[in-house]
């Protein structure tokens, strides 16, 4: 297999200083040597840089900077893929998720999304209560919700061409009031932790693979915020909510998604280096490479997938 890694160290999606620094630092810690030992072959394309433009939205904060990232990100994410890579993509905060689903989605039409996450980032800036664009990304993604936006300046570029009915959220423990109406109107597929409890993440992971690609042709994306972990494992981030879900069942679904075969885009995002001790970064840290590991095919079982294991 070929990956391309893009860095993304973006934070005007939230405002606590430091997720900017994730990729580097999970870089540092062996990511690439990591995805090495799986025998892949491994391209890091850098970080992406941008021109933020001098625009303004009501209750959008930094659009103008979201707006020039995402879209560069958008353009870095088709060429890779073009490339014939799958794309591993490390913020920065969850409003990358623009870009790096929009990249793909002009890429490959038929596509689903696994958005792993507390929070359901399903906000408009007419509902969000802090204004920040990491609450709103999956709202300006899909076609449903197109007409719940006022015209945004700097976003031509983006058209909404994902489907709602397209979207699976697991690890829900977050979701604002406005978030729970439209998860319900439309019948978005979401699994939130007690659904977890209930079933247990391999029935979640593939009753959400049922719902969003009955038919198993569809090209897979997670967007994979580090706070649906439980805060106890992955302390370092800027919205944490406790009662998540623990790292084993994290690696379970990233594992399960992988053999899939067709798990081709992975986004790892929300990891903030500056909040919390050394030993809270660090166990941040070693938790995304595990989950990136996993989603790119390292499995417990040793390197190699076994073969007629089905269930
Ligand atoms: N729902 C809250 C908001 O709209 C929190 C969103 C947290 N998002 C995240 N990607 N961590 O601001
Ligand atoms: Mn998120
Ligand atoms: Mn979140
Ligand atoms: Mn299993």
């Amino acid at each position: 297999g070929k990956v391309g890694i893009i860095g993304v160290p973006f934070e005007k999606g939230q405002r606590k200083g430091g997720v900017a620094l994730a990729p580097d630092v999970i870089r540092s810690a062996g990511l690439l040597d990591e995805l090495k030992s799986l025998g892949l072959d491994v391209r890091d394309y850098g970080n992406v840089e941008y021109d933020p433009s001098d625009i303004s939205v009501d209750n959008m904060s930094h659009l103008g900077h979201v707006a020039g990232c995402t879209q560069r990100l958008s353009e870095m994410v088709q060429c890779v893929l073009q490339d014939g890579r799958n794309i591993l993509t490390i913020g920065g905060d969850h409003s990358i998720g623009i870009g790096t689903i929009d990249g793909h989605v002009k890429t490959n039409k038929n596509i689903a999304i696994l958005w792993i996450d507390a929070h359901a980032d399903l906000n408009t800036n007419k509902t969000s209560e802090s204004g920040n664009v990491h609450g709103m990304p999956v709202a300006l993604l899909t076609s449903e919700l197109a007409d719940y936006w006022p015209y945004l300046p700097g976003m031509d570029w983006q058209q909404p061409m994902l489907s709602i009915r397209n979207v699976a959220y697991i690890g829900l423990r977050s979701v604002d009031r406005y978030e729970r109406l439209v998860i319900e109107k439309f019948g978005i597929t979401a699994f939130g932790m007690e659904d977890v409890e209930r079933f247990g993440i391999h029935r979640v992971i593939h009753m959400a693979l049922k719902k969003i690609d009955p038919d198993n042709n569809k090209s897979l994306h997670v967007s994979f915020d580090i706070d649906s972990l439980d805060p106890l494992e992955a302390p370092s981030t800027g919205t944490p909510v406790r009662g998540g879900l623990s790292l084993r069942e994290g690696i379970h679904a990233m594992e399960e998604l992988y053999r899939t075969c067709r798990l081709n885009a992975v986004d790892l995002v929300e990891v903030n280096p500056k909040i919390g001790d050394q030993k809270s970064i660090d166990l941040t840290v070693s938790a995304a490479i595990h989950i990136i590991q996993a989603g790119f095919g390292y499995t417990r079982r040793g390197l190699k997938v076994p073969e007629g294991v089905t269930d």
